[in-house]
């Protein structure tokens, strides 16, 4: 299989938990290369107290990396977004036009805490959508607040937010109770896509099984859609959940 998007993936390297030197990031991508992947946008870490990222730098990380791997064979086509995560300093970024949404500008990745379910976030996230931007949320299955339901993400899919699956969730790499929530939300159908958040070269395998139990909770068809289908349509700006 080819022709696969992946919209969350660490390989910048040195700039947050991700991959630390080229070297990993040639891993990574050849990894992903050889399991279908022919775009791959990395999304490094803002966020406040841990990462703190800021676009123009990211952008130059970026394009130092570009550069040090111009005319390897073998790569996918690369690109810059992040992982934004959801509090008042993203959104400030945001309103200043300091945030680094997808390639084409049409949606952006965000994350909140695993913890404490986000409070007024729907607003933020209609403004998000009011200035053309759609928020993709990063691994919801992750998320404490959707453990027993999701009828707390309800709310923010109906406005008009995505949902992006971690692939590795499915294989156990993030504990039993992302695997329980991520195998509900498949059979309810709330993703719209999914992403390998590949942090090191020795995810890829995690990958690789993740892919064959994709196949196997929801069909060829269904898991080439979320894979390849769906995720380029997000970055063109014309998918519609
Ligand atoms: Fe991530």
């Amino acid at each position: 299989m080819t022709g696969y998007v992946d919209l969350h993936c660490h390989y910048v390297p040195g700039v947050d938990d991700g991959v630390r030197n080229v070297e990993e990031s040639l891993g990574v991508l050849t990894g992903l290369a050889g399991l279908g992947w022919t775009t791959v946008v990395a999304t490094p870490h803002i966020r406040t107290a841990m990462f703190e990222n800021r676009a123009a730098p990211l952008r130059e990380h970026f394009a130092a990396f570009e550069a040090a791997v111009a005319g390897r064979p073998g790569l996918p086509t690369l690109g810059l977004s992040a992982e934004h995560y959801c509090d008042d300093v993203f959104w400030d970024l945001f309103l200043r036009g300091e945030v680094l949404p997808y390639p084409g500008g049409h949606a952006a990745l965000v994350e909140f805490h695993y913890e404490a379910w986000p409070r007024h976030i729907e607003r933020r996230f209609f403004d998000m959508q009011m200035r053309g931007v759609r928020p993709v949320i990063a691994h919801p299955e992750r998320y404490a607040g959707l453990a027993k339901s999701t009828d707390p993400l309800r709310p923010m899919l109906d406005g008009g937010a995505l949902a992006l699956l971690d692939l590795m969730s499915l294989v156990g790499r993030y504990g039993d109770r992302a695997r329980r929530v991520a195998e509900r939300m498949l059979d309810e159908g709330y993703y719209d896509a999914a992403c390998t958040d590949t942090h090191r070269p020795e995810d890829v395998g995690h990958v690789a099984r993740a892919l064959l139990r994709l196949d196997a909770l929801v069909g060829v068809d269904e898991a080439r859609a979320l894979l390849a289908s769906n995720p380029a349509e997000i970055l063109a700006g014309t998918y519609d959940p």
